[in-house]
C-alpha cells in the first residue's frame, strides 16, 4: 500500500526519526498529497521547534489551525496555549484559565507538575481527533511532526508512567482515552523517517525492535528519505568526467541499497522517497515528494 493510502486509513499519524532526516519535510509533502486526494489533513507541529512555516513557505503558524497550502491546515501546538485550554476545559469559570495562568506563582505551580507539557499536548491531540464538522471528522487525518526518537518515546510511555499515580479523575480519564487511541490501529499509527545510511538505519531498527513487542502503538511505514537517484549523463559514451561522476553516484547507490536491505530483512514496511536536487525550489521539492508518495512503494 502506498504511503498516502496508508495515511488516509487512520485518523492520527505520528512521525518520528533521528534529527535532520526529513521528518517535517515528509509530513508537509504527505499533507499535500492527502489534500490532492480530497482529504482534510491537519499538520500539528510541537511548539518549541517550529519549522513548518519555513518548509511550506507560509506565514507564521499559531495555535489556531489555518490553511497553509490548498486543502492543508497546520497548527503549532504550543504547550502554554494547550495548558490554558486544558485548564479552561476543566474549570468551568469564565476567564479562570487566563486569570490563573497570568499569576506567576500559579503558572509556576502548573508548569512544575510532572510532564505537564506532554499531558496538555495529549489532551489537545485527543480533542482534535474528536472534533467534528458536518457529522464528519474535522481534521482527517492529523499528522503530528514529533521530535527525534527519544522525546517521541517518552510521549508514548506517558500512560504507563502515570498508571500508578493517576488511577481516577480527569488525568486518568485522559490517559485511558489516549492509550485507547494509540492501541487502535484504525485510529493511530507511528511512522519512522530515516535515511539509507548506517547510523539512521541502526537507530530505526532499534526503535522498531523496542516498539514491536509492546503491541501498544502500531508501527506503520518506515520512510527511507533521500534515496540517491540514478546516475545522470550519457550511459553509452561517457566522457572521463562523466564516468567519475557516475562512479560516485553508483557507490552511493550501492551503500544505500545495502542499508535498505537491512531494513527489509527486519520485515519493515518501507516507502522509498528520492533525494530531490538542491536546485529545486521548496515548492517543487514538496510536489516531487508528494507525487512519489502515491507510487506503489
Ligand atoms: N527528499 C529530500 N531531498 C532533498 N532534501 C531533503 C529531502 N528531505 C529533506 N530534505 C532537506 O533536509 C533538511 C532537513 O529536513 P527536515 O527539516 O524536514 O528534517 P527534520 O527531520 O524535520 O529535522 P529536525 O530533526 O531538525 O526536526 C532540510 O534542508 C530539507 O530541505
Ligand atoms: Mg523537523
Amino acid at each position: 500500500m502506498s504511503l498516502v493510502d496508508e495515511l488516509a486509513r487512520s485518523r492520527i499519524h505520528f512521525f518520528t526519526g533521528k534529527g535532520g532526516v526529513g521528518k517535517s519535510t515528509v509530513v508537509a509533502a504527505a499533507a499535500i498529497a492527502l489534500a490532492a486526494q480530497g482529504k482534510r489533513p491537519l499538520i500539528v507541529e510541537l511548539g518549541h521547534r517550529a519549522t513548518m512555516s519555513a518548509i511550506l513557505g507560509a506565514p507564521s503558524i499559531g495555535y489556531e489551525p489555518r490553511e497553509v497550502a490548498p486543502g492543508v491546515r497546520s497548527m503549532n501546538l504550543e504547550p502554554e496555549a494547550a495548558l490554558r485550554e486544558y485548564v479552561a476545559s476543566r474549570v468551568k469559570i469564565p476567564g479562570f484559565a487566563r486569570f490563573a495562568l497570568a499569576s506567576e506563582p500559579l503558572r509556576r505551580f502548573f508548569e512544575a507538575a510532572p510532564a505537564v507539557n506532554e499531558v496538555v499536548t495529549l489532551a489537545k491531540l485527543d480533542r482534535l481527533e474528536r472534533e467534528q464538522r458536518g457529522g464528519r471528522p474535522k481534521h482527517d487525518p492529523i499528522l503530528v511532526d514529533l521530535d527525534a526518537t527519544g522525546h517521541a518515546l517518552m510521549f508514548f510511555e506517558l500512560p504507563r508512567v502515570f498508571s500508578g499515580i493517576a488511577r481516577s479523575g480527569p488525568l486518568a480519564a485522559l490517559l485511558d482515552s489516549f492509550s485507547a487511541l494509540l492501541r487502535d490501529e484504525r485510529r493511530a499509527k507511528l511512522h519512522v523517517v530515516t535515511l539509507p545510511m548506517e547510523l539512521p538505519v541502526n537507530e530505526t531498527l532499534e526503535l522498531c525492535e523496542h516498539l514491536r513487542p509492546r503491541g501498544e502503538l502500531s508501527v506503520g511505514k518506515v520512510v527511507v528519505n533521500r534515496t540517491p537517484p540514478a546516475p545522470p549523463g550519457d550511459t553509452e559514451h561517457p566522457d572521463p568526467a562523466e564516468r567519475r561522476l557516475r562512479e560516485r553516484f553508483s557507490s552511493r547507490r550501492e551503500r544505500a541499497a545495502r542499508e535498505i536491505a537491512r531494513l527489509e530483512r527486519a520485515g519493515l514496511d518501507l516507502v522509498l522517497l528520492p533525494e530531490v536536487p538542491a536546485t529545486h525550489d521548496v515548492q517543487t521539492r514538496l510536489e516531487v515528494l508528494a507525487a512519489s508518495m502515491e507510487g506503489a512503494r
